[in-house]
């Protein structure tokens, strides 16, 4: 028998508590109440009282913050609830809210919400239009946008409960992020849904001419906020208010990650080092898989293959490469492991409602998973992880498993207790590894304090952005996962998560050659750059297809590290607002319908366009340009295309489409070896025509120091100007120097071309198809003109 769904109605009265408004109805009361400018949460329970709000995705300071003031306007049959930013107007029978952005005209509400009960589920159902589009969830499989599918949220190993590993339409996958935004021409709202139970995100029927999404969680309250945006930047800077932002990553971070599953000696991790810095490929990490374990008991060695673990990170360090770990949650049940041992002592372990320990299968056989909801479990953990760091002298760790993936030993998982006993499974599952990302955060930061801390997670919940990076788990070697990664990559940074990235080649599986070049082209524009490969797989490695291949992977690693000041730039700015560093079009189009669902490309910042091919044979593609200039990378002749509008674009094996916007300002490195390698005097800043603006951001890459002044910031404004362009530089900010003596700026597409610099002539050299000037770099503010037979300038 269908379960049905009842209406929350009816009405029975409505109540001002002051910082909150209450609508009871016979089956339920809904909240309203305003969270900041411009977002308003609501809580829908299921009882008379709702249940004290708890947030595990919020930052503190918001949870805390006091909510913004309000004002009721009563109607006959509805009141308006006026605050800053927002409209909520309630009507009574039947139960409705209807969400509009301050100042809308009448008639452009931004959605209408009517809630449900539906056996365990409280529903909410929000009208959407045709015309919007809906981005965001995470880590889902799908386009960018997600009309037409329905998502939960559980996380999950894929391959524990299924031995085809991820499909395209595989869903859930390892994390969750309850958050979306619908995008429209008219502009952008954004829905976060605060429950960490396992929700649904209906949008089946958001085809419909008068279609409608669903929301849905099995819980005591479905809470959720409207955000009112107005534009896609602003709902993530929203929902990044909310729930935080990722703090400023190490420069090392940024660089290339080598991994695989099956280096299993200290001779094999001193190969691999070799073999990356014999053949010249750039790189900063070399990651150590389970097999560096004694028995895959976490924090410890495998002696007999790491004889001295702290020798061989050190040797690693002396060749500009950082050791990364892998750490599971399984601790072995094994009465001679101490970590057990204490484990137990401490009460550290989920249980069964009936006080024993829960135990499942992981590597290590029978294993026991810490409560990391217990803020004891959290620290006792976090003392292990500042042990380790000091022990071995690594970089960042790797937290795997933690959905958690285990097959149930004596009973279900799903039944067991966390937080000691309060708080069960079905409720503690999505934040799992949140807490575990938290707990281990917290280690890292207090081993080595004045240092950017470093982890990778799979799984993940809403707010893991502020202690860890995220990838996407295992996927295979198919055209299909490197075309999906795309969008899965773009909807995770819409999720507020940038720091982000697929395994380069295909875990799970024999890769090849074309694919692997195809991969490292669209990899090196991935937030988080790691090549990984399963065991008992062919090699995956750049070199593993010989020198064509390996020239290939050079090449664009070589390209990620000459554009790591922009990158770096990205970054900051990620920190600072939330934005992704992997955008969809739509982020900087946001009328341009040709971008609503354009999954195939993507802006890496603002400034560059990449197209990476993504099939087999395919040595042509189409690329969107979107409004504007726009310059192929190394096209030679510095002949800009006009958008909008599809351009066919030459894509030989070894060479990806890749594009400028006219009006860039790329701060560019020389190639090195790693990151603590590079030639910081030797920065160039690259100019292509059009307007542009960058606020350059620089500092030592590694520490806190930025945080007490130790920074330089250097705003750059670009302009076409009468006959020429003109770029505008303000007095430096902040005490970082980078020990250059001048600024280098090379222009492209300009052809002959003259210059003046604070209004005298200043030498324009010509350096292959660009235009060299170099001009003192005192910190003060300056100008440079440049004019002559500027073949391509408009202005
Ligand atoms: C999981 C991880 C994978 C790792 C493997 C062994 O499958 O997703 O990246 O290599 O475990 O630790």
């Amino acid at each position: 028998m269908p379960i049905t769904e009842r209406p929350f109605e009816p009405f029975q009265k409505m109540t001002d508590e002051q910082d909150r408004v209450l609508i009871h109805s016979q089956r339920g009361v809904i909240e309203i109440m305003p969270a900041a400018p411009g977002v308003v949460r609501v809580r829908a329970g299921r009882r008379k009282q709702l249940p004290a709000y708890h947030s595990l995705a919020l930052v503190e300071p918001q949870a805390l913050a006091p909510a913004p003031a309000y004002r009721l306007e009563p109607g006959e049959k509805c009141v308006r609830l006026r605050q800053d930013g927002l409209v909520v107007q309630v009507e009574f029978e039947p139960l409705r809210l209807t969400v509009e952005r301050a100042g809308a005209a009448a008639g452009e509400s931004l959605t209408e919400i009517a809630f449900g009960l539906r056996g365990e589920f409280i529903t909410a159902r929000a009208t959407i239009r045709p015309g919007e589009h809906v981005y965001g969830l995470g880590e889902k499989t799908g386009w960018l946008d997600k009309r037409g599918r329905r998502y939960r949220m559980c996380n999950t190993d894929v391959f524990l409960v299924n031995r085809e590993g991820i499909g395209i339409a595989t869903d859930p996958l390892y994390a969750s992020f309850p958050f979306f935004v619908v995008h429209s021409q008219a502009g952008s709202y954004g829905v976060f849904v605060d429950n960490t139970e396992y929700t649904t995100f209906d949008f089946k029927r958001a085809g419909e001419p008068s279609g409608s999404y669903e929301i849905a969680a099995p819980a005591r309250a479905l809470v959720f906020y409207v955000l009112a945006g107005p534009s896609l930047p602003e709902v993530v800077r929203q929902y990044t208010e909310l729930t935080g932002r990722m703090p400023l990553p190490a420069l090392w971070t940024l660089g290339y990650h080598q991994c695989r599953w099956g280096y299993k000696s200290a001779d094999d991790f001193r190969a691999v080092a070799r073999e990356l810095r014999a053949r010249q490929l750039p790189a900063d990490a070399l990651w150590f898989d389970i097999d560096y374990m004694d028995g895959y008991r976490v924090f410890t060695w495998n002696r007999r293959r790491f004889p001295q673990p702290a020798g061989l990170t050190e040797d690693l360090k002396a060749l500009g490469l950082k050791g990364v770990t892998i750490v599971d949650p399984g601790l072995k049940v094994d009465r001679d492991y101490s970590l057990y041992r204490e484990g137990r002592r401490g009460g550290h372990f989920i249980r069964h409602p009936d006080g024993k320990e829960y135990n499942g299968n992981v590597w290590p056989g029978r294993s026991a998973l810490p409560d990391f909801h217990r803020a004891e479990t959290r620290e006792w953990w976090a003392g292990h992880v500042r042990r380790w760091m000091d022990e071995t002298g690594l970089g960042g760790l790797w937290t795997d498993m933690n959905e958690p993936a285990v097959t149930d030993l004596g009973g279900p998982i799903e039944n067991v207790l966390h937080d000691g006993g309060r708080l069960p499974h079905p409720q503690a599952r999505n934040t799992y590894a949140l807490q575990m990302a938290r707990a281990t955060f917290a280690g890292l930061r207090a081993q080595a304090p004045d240092s950017r801390p470093f982890l990778l997670t799979r799984a993940a919940f809403s707010g893991a952005q502020t202690v860890t990076a995220l990838w996407c788990g295992d996927n295979s070697p198919l055209w299909e996962h490197l075309a999906g990664s795309l969008p899965m990559l773009m909807s995770l940074g819409l999720s507020g998560m940038p720091f982000v990235g697929a395994d380069i080649g295909g875990f799970a599986g024999d890769t090849h050659a074309e694919l692997l070049a195809r991969w490292f082209q669209a990899g090196a524009f991935y937030p988080f750059c790691r090549n990984h490969a399963e065991i008992g797989t062919n090699a995956h490695e750049p070199w593993a297809f010989g020198p064509e291949i390996e020239a290939i992977c050079r090449r664009y690693l070589e390209l990620r590290y000459r554009l790591l000041p922009y990158t770096y730039n990205l970054f900051r700015e990620a920190s600072l607002t939330g934005a992704p560093i992997m955008r969809p079009l739509a982020w900087h189009y946001p009328t341009d319908e040709a971008t609503f669902n354009l999954s195939d490309q993507f802006l890496f910042g603002r400034d560059l366009l990449v197209a990476p091919v993504m099939a087999p044979g395919v040595t042509a593609r189409a690329v969107y340009l979107p409004r504007g200039e726009w310059y192929r990378w190394e096209a030679g002749d510095g002949q800009p295309l006009s958008g909008p509008g599809h351009v066919l674009a030459e894509a030989p094996l070894a060479e990806m489409p890749l594009y400028v916007r006219g009006g860039a300002i790329l701060p560019m490195w020389p190639v090195a070896a790693h990151t603590g390698a590079v030639a910081r005097d030797e920065l160039s800043i690259h100019l292509w025509p059009g307007r542009g603006e960058l606020d350059y951001y620089d500092d030592d890459g590694i520490s806190q120091a930025y945080t007490r002044g130790e920074y330089r910031l250097t705003p750059f404004r670009w302009r076409p100007a009468a006959g020429g362009q003109t770029l505008v530089w303000e007095p430096s900010t902040g005490a970082y120097r980078d020990g250059r003596a001048r600024w280098r700026f090379v222009l492209h597409g300009l052809g002959q071309a003259k210059a003046r610099y604070d209004d005298k002539p200043v030498r324009a050299r010509r350096e292959a198809d660009t235009l060299v000037v170099e001009v003192p770099d005192d910190g003060g503010k300056h100008q440079i003109f440049v004019n002559g037979n500027t073949r391509f300038l408009h202005g």
